[in-house]
């Protein structure tokens, strides 16, 4: 699917984000599982990553001080919210939607709520989706949270996949503005490599295998599906809407690895200073990741008002989704 923005404007008027408070370093997982600082640091530039307490947070319980913080720097009273969107693979539970329970848990009773699932890429589909319906005038005020307790999914003996994941979450509030925003959509999914990166036992298929609750990847797979997706993903939004690499102010890539991230910077031509990275210190945090990268973008100063933002995702499905907006509010203190 792909489209430039031709309804009424709409942008981002809050941006919150939140990341557990424990820090675990790639010694501490070289403590855990045969690998090291220096492996981890060369094949992905992770340094670090924040993760819940085992048992103690579950996704609503991320999303909620993200949530709080984006309607506070938007100004908005949760009773306005008319649609939460929670993009996560990680729900509290199938259900009830941990979005009807983060609505119930902020105060919002006039809020459509639900969870959508596009693996890493869901918070891109999410905002497409928030996007549609603000412009179409079905909402005034939508809320959009992605994130991810990825913790609570992986395989702690399993070293190929524990080391590049971390949990967090970020929400942003899309709203009319005058001018400006969100100009363009690009989303696609491939079920075809689905099992490249996938949760087997987690839902009406039954598999056999003990460990089918735990994440799987074939890395390899995904990291040649990544660096494709990333790179056409973004060409493809920039032609729709007229737009060229030398237009964007700062790039916003899902930071799932500094290899990926590097190689679509060079394939596209995107100036190192406008390139956001922090998988160094979240890991890949799945739908989390562009809205703790915009906070980090916003706090140093990048994120002004009538800058041109290209964000891209990828992941699971698997799936990949580009949006290309002029940044129109001040995003500072999104980490609260
Ligand atoms: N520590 C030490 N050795 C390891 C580790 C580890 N943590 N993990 C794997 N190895 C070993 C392997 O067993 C293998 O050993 P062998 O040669 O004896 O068999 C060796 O390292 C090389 O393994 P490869 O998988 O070939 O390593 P590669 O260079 O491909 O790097 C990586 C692996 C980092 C996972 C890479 O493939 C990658 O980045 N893929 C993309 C992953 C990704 O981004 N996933 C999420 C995207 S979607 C989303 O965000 C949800």
């Amino acid at each position: 699917m792909i489209g430039s923005a031709k309804g009424a404007p709409v942008s981002i008027t809050g941006l919150g984000c939140s990341v557990p408070e424990r820090v675990v370093t790639n010694d501490e997982l070289a403590r855990l599982v045969d690998t090291s600082d220096e492996w981890i640091m060369t094949r992905t530039g992770i340094k670090e990553r924040r993760l819940a307490e085992p048992g103690t947070l579950a996704m609503s319980d991320l999303a909620f001080p993200a949530a709080e913080r984006a309607l506070e720097q938007a100004g908005a009273d949760p009773r306005s919210i008319d649609v939460l969107i929670v993009a996560t693979v990680t729900p509290d539970m199938a259900f009830p939607s941990t979005a009807a329970l983060l609505a119930d848990r902020l105060g919002m009773p006039d809020a459509a709520a639900y969870d959508l699932s596009a693996g890493c890429t869901g918070f891109m589909y999410a905002i497409a989706q928030a996007y549609g319906m603000v412009a179409a005038g079905l909402s005034k005020k939508a809320l959009v949270v992605g994130g991810d307790v990825l913790s609570s999914i992986l395989d702690w003996d399993d070293r190929s996949t524990l080391v590049l994941f971390g949990d967090g979450a970020g929400a942003v509030l899309l709203e009319r503005v005058n001018a400006g925003g969100f100009l363009g959509f690009e989303l696609g999914a491939d079920g075809g490599g689905g099992s490249s990166l996938w949760l087997p036992g987690s839902g009406s298929r039954r598999f056999d295998d003990d460990g089918a609750k735990f994440v799987k990847m074939n890395g390899r797979e995904v990291f040649k599906f990544a660096t494709r997706v990333m790179v056409t993903s973004a060409e493809a939004i920039l032609e729709e809407c007229g737009k060229t690499v030398d237009d964007i102010d700062v790039y916003v890539p899902h930071q799932a690895n500094v290899r990926i991230i590097d190689h679509a910077v060079r394939k596209l031509g995107v100036a190192e200073e406008k390139v956001v990275i922090n998988v160094d210190r979240y890991g890949n945090t799945s739908s989390g990741s562009i809205p703790l990268a915009l906070a980090d973008a916003a706090d140093d100063g990048r994120l002004k008002p009538g800058k041109l933002v290209l964000m891209t995702g990828m992941g699971a499905g698997l799936t990949w989704g580009s949006a290309l907006m002029e940044w129109t509010h001040d995003g500072n203190g999104a980490m609260g």
